[in-house]
């Protein structure tokens, strides 16, 4: 039998915004049924909300700025160490404005979740709902998904279908994403801690990933 998931799931949030993502989390976490412990909020810059809403609930924060490293590779490498410090078993990015690079993905590659405001594959990128728009599609919407070395590409958790409003600007659009997203995160990410999970290909499905049986047993 596969081990149970630990429970609650340590979790670690990286954020470069506003945060409303990882306040939503924060709120669910409250429930000890929801199986999830924040034990830190990360980020790639100072002076965002996200990072005061984490200080104000009392978790542990942290910054790490791409420019106070000689390139883009020993950043990633102090970010996976950084992130491996607090031992999580479960690692998201919300709203998080870098990509991980090779060593991050090789430490957590598989257990790093991310969220986008559009259905992928369409729309990938930093400006999706304003990519939508300029499309001129009527429904877009968000997609939760397991990171990999892609930008926005990784293996698809869940989707969550918006409308295209007559008067949408990016940033009406972007806000009614938001709200869908967010339940869908909180949703997902819960189950996700409780159930564990793994890959199955592209599928990603609950449970723990399966001990192949040694024939020879
Ligand atoms: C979200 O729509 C996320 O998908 C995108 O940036 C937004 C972050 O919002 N990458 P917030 O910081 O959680 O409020």
């Amino acid at each position: 039998m596969p081990p149970a998931p630990r429970t609650p799931a340590r979790l670690v949030v990286l954020v470069s915004g506003s945060g409303t993502n990882l306040q939503a989390l924060i709120d669910a976490s409250a429930t000890a049924d929801y199986g999830v412990d924040i034990v830190a909020v990360g980020a790639d810059r100072d002076g965002i909300e996200g990072l005061a809403r984490a200080e104000r609930h009392g978790i542990e924060t942290f910054v790490l700025r791409t420019a106070e490293f000689d390139d883009r590779a020993a950043w990633d490498i102090a970010l996976a160490e950084k992130v491996a410090s607090y031992d999580p078993g479960l690692v998201v990015l919300a709203g998080f404005m870098k990509l991980t690079g090779p060593a991050f993905l090789a430490l957590f590659g598989g257990r790093t979740l991310n969220t986008h405001p559009a259905l992928s594959p369409a729309f990938p990128g930093m400006h999706g709902p304003r990519d939508a728009l300029a499309y001129g599609v009527k429904i877009t919407g968000a997609t939760l998904f397991v990171v990999d070395e892609g930008v926005d590409t990784g293996p698809i958790v869940a989707q969550v279908p918006v409308p295209v409003l007559e008067d949408d600007d990016e940033s009406s659009l972007h806000e009614r994403i938001k709200t869908s997203e967010r339940a869908m995160l909180v949703e997902w990410v819960g189950t996700l801690a409780r159930h564990d999970f793994h890959l199955d290909d592209r599928a990603v499905r609950l449970g723990a990933t399966p001990t192949t049986k040694d024939p020879h047993d």
